[in-house]
């Protein structure tokens, strides 16, 4: 047996001891978070994931101790026996749960040496995230990412407390699959044993928890990894984790209710707060009319106005000739905003041409007139029109934008995001929720040229609508529902389609044949056919909970291992190239390596 640790074993972690145990023996390990000499005493603030305790190395006490402490650096890792004892007078630190004792030490083992870290392990340290990622087991000492990871561990263990108090059974499902069509890029497996053919990793586990309602296992659940390569942002990842829940003899109102319960506890077991329930619901139309996105923040107001009818006849040919063509004109009225610069303006002119909006048009209001580059255009009888639907007052700043409906909305619906922070309407202490109903089944894609299902194609349409699936596919609503906390599309999910007829009907919709849903999907079609029971379901995006639950501006921060923007992984370089061995073996050739 190794003697490594010789007799020690811990007795305590660094965030255990106070006044109560002054006199113990202790002993405690971890690492040096700082050295600091003073007056020929060395103190040490020890960490652990708990957190920071003081130990004092006095030569009084022991002179060998003491001077081997003067060896130890910062991150080396080390174990200490002594005695707790009270902080003098003035030394206390009221930021520490220990911060009124003390250490005093007469054994010291030191385990390992660190070299210096390339930051220091602390918080608002001031360095690239892609340093942070590279040395991620280091930046995952910082304090604030180990409450992060700790919180996980709490919503997940939650989340699986709730579930099992409910029925539900947890079951796992293949990583190495077929594709499962959640609007992303599938990650491809190439197989060595099948030359030339490929598993695909999950984009969400909604095929097989569809079986296993099929199967009889009633109420499924799992916190599972999916995959997905698509474009990334602060609140996407290649791969991440979803609370996946599926139900079997419901309708919306059941997974709403379990959805909610789950919420609910899952804020009270990790904030100790209280979210009133149920929550509010909007439609997807009044979701877009009101605040131009489908996952709103409704923590403040700043709702947009449309006023195509008042500007379709006007003199600005750039508003009445959109109208004219079919899009839309609205505003956004910035209360009080009228002092916002020119400079200020144009920045968010180029954030609306983000979301491909053409122009951002602005009128300024003052006490008898419009300072804007546009006002001349209008009549009397037009300003005042406008004047009254935007409610404008003096002070104010009104923002324009003409286009088709779902640009004018994105774009606009973006800007009221950022001018909701920049104005300071947000309250960050507060949780809004919001599910989001009557979604349409389908969208038509105008680069593909056909529809494409705005969830997945699992969705049950209304029963209604069921006889415009073929001659007006558009206005079909699914039984779909989003829930969206603060802005964020937390979960999403949808009383799925149990009958041959009616999901071959909307394979059809989407423009595929026979032959190629018969392929594709054949195995699901001909397990509707055995038996499959009404059943319906929902995902949360896991990630995106906790890092509301931590109050974090990214998923990467309550992530362990995260990727970059460039689906990379930093620590271990991957993904990397491979040698031409494996790729012969699995029957590959790499067609060109473009220099990165
Ligand atoms: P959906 O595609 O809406 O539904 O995904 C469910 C939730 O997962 C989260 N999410 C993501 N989080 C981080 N990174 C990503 N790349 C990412 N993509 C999605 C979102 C989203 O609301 N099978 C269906 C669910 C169902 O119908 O039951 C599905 O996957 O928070
Ligand atoms: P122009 O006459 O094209 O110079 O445009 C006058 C103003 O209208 C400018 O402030 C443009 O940013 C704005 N504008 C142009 N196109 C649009 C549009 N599609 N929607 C809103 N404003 C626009």
């Amino acid at each position: 047996m190794s003697d490594t640790l010789g007799k020690m074993r811990r007795t305590h972690n660094c965030c255990e001891l106070g006044v109560e145990s002054l006199g113990m023996e202790v002993v405690l390990m971890g690492w040096v978070l700082r050295r600091r000499d003073h007056g020929g005493v060395v103190f040490v603030d020890l960490r652990d994931r708990e957190g920071i305790t003081q130990v004092v190395f006095n030569p009084v006490v022991d002179q060998k101790v003491h001077e081997k402490a003067h060896g130890i650096r910062n991150e080396y890792v080390i174990g200490i026996r002594g005695k707790v004892d009270k902080r003098p007078e003035g030394m206390t630190n009221p930021a520490l749960t220990t911060g009124e004792i003390e250490i005093t030490v007469d054994e010291l083992k030191i385990f390992n040496a660190a070299e210096t870290p390339p930051f220091l392990i602390e918080d608002k340290v001031d360095v690239s995230e892609n340093i942070r990622l590279k040395f991620r087991h280091l930046d995952l000492r910082r304090p604030q990412l180990q409450k992060n990871i700790i919180l996980r561990h709490k919503a997940a263990a939650s989340v699986r407390h709730y579930l099992n108090s409910k029925g539900f059974l947890d079951i796992e499902t293949p990583v190495l699959t077929r594709s499962t069509p959640e609007g992303a890029r599938d990650y491809l497996v190439p197989s060595r044993v099948n030359p030339g053919q490929f598993y695909a990793l999950p984009q969400s586990p909604q095929l097989f928890k569809q079986l296993l309602m099929i199967s009889g296992f009633d109420r499924y659940c799992q916190i599972v990894r999916c995959f997905r390569d698509e474009d990334l942002r602060a609140d996407r990842q290649p791969e991440f984790t979803q609370i996946d829940i599926e139900m079997s003899f419901v309708g919306e109102e059941d997974i709403i209710n379990i959805s909610e319960g789950m919420i609910k506890s899952l804020f009270k077991d990790v904030l100790d707060k209280e979210i009133n329930t149920p929550f509010p619901r909007m439609t997807y139309k009044d979701a877009l009319d009101r605040f131009g996105l489908d996952k709103p923040d409704i923590r403040f107001g700043l709702e947009l106005k449309e006023i195509s009818d008042i500007v379709e006849s006007s003199g600005f040919k750039v508003f009445s000739s959109v109208v004219k063509k079919g899009g839309i004109v609205k505003a956004l009225n910035a209360k009080g905003c009228s002092d916002f610069s020119r400079k200020e303006i144009d920045d968010l002119g180029e954030l609306t041409a983000i979301y491909r909006a053409k122009g951002l048009a602005w009128i300024k209001v003052r006490e008898d007139s419009w300072q804007s580059p546009i006002a001349k255009f209008f009549t009397d009888k037009e300003k005042e029109e406008l004047t009254r639907r935007i409610n404008m007052e003096p002070g104010d700043l009104v923002f324009f934008v003409a286009d088709q409906p779902n640009v004018t909305n994105e774009a606009l619906g973006h800007l009221r995001n950022h001018l909701g922070k920049r104005i300071g309407l947000i309250d960050e202490n507060e949780f809004k929720f919001i599910w989001i109903t009557h979604f349409p089944l389908l969208e038509y894609d105008e680069t593909e040229k056909r529809y494409q299902a705005l969830h997945h194609p699992f969705t049950a349409p209304f029963e209604k609508d069921y006889k415009l699936l073929k001659d007006d596919p558009l206005s079909v609503k699914s039984r779909a529902y989003d829930l969206v906390l603060n802005g964020s599309e937390i979960g999403g999910g949808s009383i799925r389609i149990h009958q041959r007829k009616l999901q071959e009907k909307v394979f059809e919709a989407l423009g595929m044949d026979r032959k190629t849903y018969e392929e594709k999907f054949g195995f699901l079609l001909s397990a509707l056919d055995s038996g499959a029971p009404p059943h319906g379901g929902i995902a949360f995006g896991f990630d995106r909970l906790v890092m509301i639950l931590c109050g974090q501006p990214s998923i990467r921060d309550v992530i362990a291992f995260p990727k970059t923007q460039k689906a990379a992984c930093l620590l271990t370089n991957a993904p990397s190239e491979t040698s031409k061995a494996q790729l012969d073996e699995l029957s590959l050739k790499v067609k060109t390596v473009v220099p990165q």
